[in-house]
């Protein structure tokens, strides 16, 4: 009789052990199937992307000017045999805001503001790649203004 009586008690207490990894284990497997799913829903692409305005993605926007931009528009976008500087004052950015220069890699350029032969849509480069780009044109225009537009002309 004794005996029953501590297996019973025995038997609640393993349930009670039961029911507290219950609690503790529900979210734990909760929280990984949120994160795996958001692994897989955000694709390798999502976590590569680089931060805006990180060295990370200076670095990539670096690299593609280099290969895509730089045989026109001059190495740090100071100006080419076949481009213009893009450090001038008037791709200031509330003259030429980012989706300008979207736009004129997206669609090439017809030649308006210079004498050279204009800009051929530039193909290849995926969405970062362009963020990087502007990001990196934007830095070369504070480093050549002092400061995120140019001075005001005397
Ligand atoms: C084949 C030469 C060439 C290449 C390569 C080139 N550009 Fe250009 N780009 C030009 C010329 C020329 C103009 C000026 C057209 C004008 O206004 O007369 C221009 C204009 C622009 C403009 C100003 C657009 C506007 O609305 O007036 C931006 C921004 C620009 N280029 C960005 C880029 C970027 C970024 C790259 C590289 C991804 C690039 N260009 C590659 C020749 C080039």
């Amino acid at each position: 009789m004794a005996d029953n009586r501590e297996s019973k008690r025995r038997d609640a207490a393993r349930r009670a052990q039961r029911r507290r990894w219950m609690l503790i284990g529900a979210p734990v497997v909760l929280v990984a199937v949120v994160v795996a799913a958001a692994l897989l829903l955000g694709g390798g692409e999502e976590a590569d992307a680089p931060v805006a305005g990180s060295s990370e993605q200076l670095a990539l926007g670096e690299e593609v000017f280099v290969a895509n931009c730089a045989t026109c528009h001059g190495e740090g976008a100071r100006g080419g045999l076949a481009g213009p500087p893009l450090v001038h004052e008037i791709y200031e950015p509330d003259h030429h805001p980012d989706s300008a220069i979207r736009a004129a890699v997206a669609n090439g350029v017809t030649p308006h503001h210079w004498d050279f032969a204009g800009m051929p849509p530039i193909q290849g480069l995926s969405d970062d790649d362009v963020d990087a780009v502007i990001a990196y044109v934007r830095e070369r225009q504070q480093e050549a203004w002092g400061g995120p537009r140019p001075p005001a002309s005397p």
